[in-house]
């Protein structure tokens, strides 16, 4: 039996649906990894903190959050300032880091994940800046401090990556992959395909949450630049930063361009792909046509796919369908698992 004390920094929409995901799943934790928790801390950047070592009312914090509330009454330690403070108090064996990305230097997410393993907590985290800006360092880490560092949320959401090539492959060589790695640009192209102009196609993607307000980091290609960056740092051993990877986004495809190529068989998708050659890789974002022979021709809407060629096998693919916060709590309860079940 293992008893674990949680603590959340980031309780947005991932960081909520994990806690409700902890809760569904609450009864197989024990009978199947003999594992049970307290979650000692919640933090946020507006809505304040909690820290309670007998266990936060997780109920009253979905509550307090949905009415704009604070945090605060839930805590036994009001006078906690900043989130630095807040993970030497919490109490915590696990780190959760789920606060917004920062392509630019992956901070201050990197800053939290460092105090968290220094502290001698497992560090987990969806958020891909620090894995592309700090994989090294903060692994060395954890590996000196007898911890883990795990991020399998941090590209296709919950689907099984990091963790398939850490556990599953063993004595591969990855030669290279290609793939779908950004569900709002692949949706905005499909709806570009059935008769939605470019401009409507990013509202509606904004409407239904997928966007942000500012859509240029996915529509220019930086967040899947990051995803082949964080890709091919991790899995290739090559470290590289988002910079390196050439990039070009979907801004000057015209609806008339997709719907175009869809008549002829083909389509227009934002394909990222990573190539060894010697000891560099050759990386790119850029948009690609795509024929029906393609892996990558049916995954539409806000679906993705990664295609890995290895020295062993040639051709694997993994393909995520319906994205969203509960799929990204998934690989979060995968890691929590993976980083503290002994058998
Ligand atoms: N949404 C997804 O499906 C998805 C998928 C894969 C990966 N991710 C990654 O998961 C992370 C969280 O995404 P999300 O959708 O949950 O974002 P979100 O809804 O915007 O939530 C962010 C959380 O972080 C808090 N926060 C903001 N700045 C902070 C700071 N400086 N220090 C401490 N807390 C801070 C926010 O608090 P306030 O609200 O009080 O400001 C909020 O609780 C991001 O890195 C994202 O890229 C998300």
């Amino acid at each position: 039996m293992t008893h674990q004390h949680i603590a959340l920094l980031g309780f947005g929409n991932v960081g909520q649906a994990f806690v409700r995901l902890l809760q569904r799943k609450k009864d197989l934790l024990l009978k199947d990894y003999e594992l049970t928790y307290t979650i000692t801390g919640i933090a946020t950047g507006k809505h304040g903190m909690a820290i309670n070592p007998r266990g936060i009312d997780i109920g009253q914090a979905l509550q307090l959050i949905s009415t704009g509330d604070k945090l605060g009454p839930l805590s036994t330690q009001p006078s906690i300032k900043d989130p630095i403070e807040f993970i030497y108090n919490c109490g915590a064996d696990v780190l959760f880091e789920n606060t917004p990305v920062s392509y630019a230097d992956g901070q201050p997410a990197v800053s939290y994940l460092r105090t968290a393993l220094q502290a001698g907590m497992h560090a987990i985290t969806a958020n891909k800046g620090p894995v592309v800006h700090a994989y090294q360092e903060l692994t060395k880490l954890a590996k000196e401090n007898g911890r883990k560092f795990y991020f399998e949320s941090a590209v296709m959401d919950g689907a099984p990556i990091f963790s398939l090539f850490r556990h599953n492959l063993p004595a591969t060589n990855l030669l290279g992959f290609s793939g779908i790695l950004n569900s709002t640009t692949n949706l905005i192209l499909t709806r570009m395909e059935n008769g939605d102009s470019f401009t409507g196609a990013v509202a509606y993607a904004q409407s239904i949450g997928l966007a942000e307000t500012d859509p240029s980091g996915d529509i220019d290609g930086l967040d899947a630049s990051v995803k082949v960056a964080t890709l091919v740092t991790v899995l290739m051993g090559i470290p590289i930063k988002p910079a390196d990877v050439e990039r070009t986004g979907i801004r000057q495809l015209t609806a008339e361009d997709v719907v175009q190529a869809h008549k002829q068989a083909q389509r227009w998708k934002l394909v990222c792909t990573a190539r060894r050659e010697a000891e560099l890789v050759i990386t790119s974002v850029r948009p690609e046509l795509v024929g029906t022979d393609s892996p990558l021709y049916g995954v539409n809407g806000t679906s993705s796919i990664v295609k890995f060629e290895m020295d062993v096998l040639p051709q694997l693919s993994i393909v995520e369908g319906n994205p969203g916060p509960e799929t990204t709590a998934y690989g979060l309860l995968a890691d929590f698992i993976n980083a503290t079940h002994q058998g």
